[in-house]
């Protein structure tokens, strides 16, 4: 009987401990439940924040984006103005000029120049992010596209004492593109291979057919390009060292320039470089085929978004 009477006495005793734990259990529970309503709504809040903040951002880039195209169209007509009068200057039309005088008219010359290409690089770049810039696609043979921006560096070359040489052969099939945009994407690749490459160097532009596509390159014997610094090289506004040999400066717009034309046109850039031993730039685009793209409905085609190489 003894023993019976405390075994119901320990049964007892763990039910209510079970009983406490339950207990505990469920309010343990509850204040976890809390705990995660109150994170939740938490998050809830500051994602909201966040959605009001992007918008706030986007609306912020459009005006920027707006202000610099306002101003940049703006800048234009003055800047042709100022170009046209110093160019009447420098002929000497409206009277000698000591070399004190000549030289400050160079000096206003070269500037206006240079504020010019800024604003041009500007407003082109603001019309390709904004998906307003339109091809015109014809088929072109490479070699005469490279020969064409060739002969218009040929001044610029000589005077850096670079050597330009086209390798492209004549029997390469036509590109499929908007030359005149294409022939913008190779005089600026071609001009920093100038820029770059000390007296005495060359720059070679070659292209050879990959699949359904060619490929350029513009190669220099020039000062390269650290590795660290060839992951953010079509960046806007990325620039490295801004001193040159030939003393001109850039803005930093010219690369990425290039890769949004060459994006656009369905191809891909790249670049391999080492220091002080040289660059290569590489660039794609379709080959034509009968008037066409020899890319059309080709389903290895890489979309322009992703391209890497
Ligand atoms: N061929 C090259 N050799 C060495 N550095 C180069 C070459 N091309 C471009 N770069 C580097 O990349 C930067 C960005 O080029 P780009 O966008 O054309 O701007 P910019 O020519 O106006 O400086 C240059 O300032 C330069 O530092
Ligand atoms: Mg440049």
């Amino acid at each position: 009987m003894d023993i019976e009477s405390s075994l119901s006495d320990e049964n007892q005793q763990l039910r209510s401990e079970r009983d406490l734990l339950r207990r505990r259990l469920a309010e343990v529970e509850q204040t976890f439940m809390r705990t995660v309503q109150e994170s939740q709504a938490e998050i809830l809040a500051m994602n909201e924040a966040l959605a009001q903040t992007n918008a706030q951002l986007r609306e912020l880039d459009r005006m920027k984006d707006a202000f610099l195209s306002m101003v940049t169209h703006e800048l234009r007509t003055p800047l042709t103005v100022i170009s046209g009068i110093t160019e009447m200057l420098e002929t000497g039309i409206y009277g000698d000029l000591t070399s004190l005088q000549a030289e400050h008219i160079r000096q206003i010359g070269a500037q206006s120049d240079r504020l010019r290409h800024l604003v041009n690089d500007l407003l082109d770049l603001s019309k390709i992010e904004a998906g307003m810039m339109r091809l015109h696609h014809e088929a072109i043979s490479p070699f005469s596209l490279v020969e064409m921006v060739i002969e218009q560096l040929l001044t610029f070359a000589a005077q850096s004492g670079v050597i330009l040489l086209n390798r492209v052969s004549e029997q390469l099939p036509d590109a499929y593109c908007d030359p005149r945009r294409v022939e913008h994407v190779l005089i600026n690749l071609i001009s920093n291979a100038i820029k770059f490459t000390p007296r005495g160097g060359r720059v070679t532009i070659s292209a050879e057919t990959a699949g359904k596509r060619l490929r350029f390159c513009v190669a220099d014997t020039g000062r390269g390009i650290p590795a660290d610094a060839l992951p953010r090289i079509f960046d806007k506004f990325f620039q490295l060292n801004t001193s040159t040999e030939s003393g001109i400066k850039g803005t930093g717009l010219g690369l990425a320039i290039v890769k949004h034309i060459v994006e656009l046109h369905g191809g891909e850039v790249g670049v391999e470089s080492i220091v002080d031993c040289g660059s290569k730039f590489y660039f794609t685009l379709p080959a034509a085929r009968g008037g066409k793209s020899a890319m059309e409905n080709d389903p290895s085609r890489i979309s322009p978004s992703r391209s890497t190489f």
